[in-house]
């Protein structure tokens, strides 16, 4: 039995948000994650997702390589085995993707901050299965701000207009079997904090995610079937003066028969709007905390800054 009242949160999000909101933000503030059950997202869709992504990653590479965007920076379609370096790695991930950002209208003032979405025409339903996907985790990542608006005493809405038409991403992610063969130190994911404001991770039964304590541990999530993981990415750190933790985490590679499997995971990074500017809350400063960051800074580019630093930009 783990204690409820220490350990990484795990609560369910059928029940009133008054009830868990503060029991996700303690979680958030030791751990910078928590576990949601009842969340929404059908099983039907996840199973259907899963499956679509298992097919698409089994295409062959030069097939899946026809879908990469020279100079897009992996913002959309697909980015090869070999590509993603955490922000001071020496070794890439060993890891494939897949990303899905947000279909605008025609001539929509945010166009210009949002790349065109590409389908791999391999697949059949792949459009029609992620974009209804896209829409659950929108719908699933509302709810998680309206309990962390109610855990920082904020209007129940108040994220509600800065994450509206936000870039936020989806991402497929195939880490394939271990080959013996990786370089020296080479992980599935380098340590490495999250850039947007939230991310909702589907599929990380697979053991391998840890993230890292305040007491400078390695710590493995342990996600009950079927379940999502949250965890607070640096934009949500910057606008609470730290007081909801951007935690770094990483993906290890597995010992004995697991390492002879590729991991599927799908994590949806949910963003604040490009336009919206994040200057930190005046109730997360006092003058124990006093802010960081000062100067408030657009979403756009505070995550061209990030990009810059893990490659994609
Ligand atoms: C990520 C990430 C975790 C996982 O893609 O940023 O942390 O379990 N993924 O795949
Ligand atoms: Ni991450």
């Amino acid at each position: 039995m783990t204690d409820s009242n220490t350990d990484i949160a795990v609560v369910s999000l059928a029940q009133p948000l008054e009830s868990i909101a503060d029991e996700i933000g303690r979680s958030f503030q030791e751990y910078g994650f928590a576990v949601i059950r009842d969340h929404g997202i059908p099983q039907e869709l996840i199973d259907r997702a899963e499956e679509l992504s298992k097919e698409f990653f089994a295409l062959p590479e030069d097939v899946k390589k026809a879908y990469h965007i020279p100079g897009g920076g992996g913002a959309r379609g697909y980015t090869p085995f070999g590509t993603e370096k955490a922000k001071d790695a020496n070794v890439h991930d060993l890891k494939e993707f897949w990303h899905v950002g947000r279909e605008l209208p025609e001539g929509h003032p945010l166009a210009e901050f949002m790349a065109d979405n590409v389908w791999p025409d391999e697949i059949d339903g792949f459009r029609k299965t992620f974009s209804e996907l896209y829409s659950a985790f929108e719908t699933a990542g509302g709810k998680v701000l309206e309990a962390i608006a109610i855990h920082l005493g904020l209007p129940r809405d108040f994220f509600a207009a800065t994450v509206e038409d936000g870039n936020s991403v989806m991402r497929l992610l195939r880490y394939p079997p271990l080959e013996g063969e990786e370089a020296e130190g080479a992980i599935r994911a380098a340590a490495h904090g999250d850039i947007n404001t939230i991310t909702l991770l589907l599929g990380a039964e697979e053991a391998g995610l840890e993230l890292l304590t305040k007491q400078d541990e390695w710590k493995a999530v342990e996600v009950p079937e079927g379940a999502l993981v949250i965890n607070v990415g640096d934009m949500l750190d910057r606008l609470t003066n730290g007081k909801l933790r951007s935690t770094t985490h990483r993906v290890v590679n597995p010992r004995g028969e697991a390492a002879y499997r590729a991991r599927y995971s799908m994590p949806f990074f949910l963003h604040f709007r490009p336009d919206y500017v994040i200057e930190t809350l005046p109730s997360c400063i006092d003058p124990e905390n006093p802010t960081d960051h000062p100067e408030p800074i657009s979403s756009h580019e505070f995550l061209l800054q990030r990009l810059r630093e893990i490659n994609l930009a």
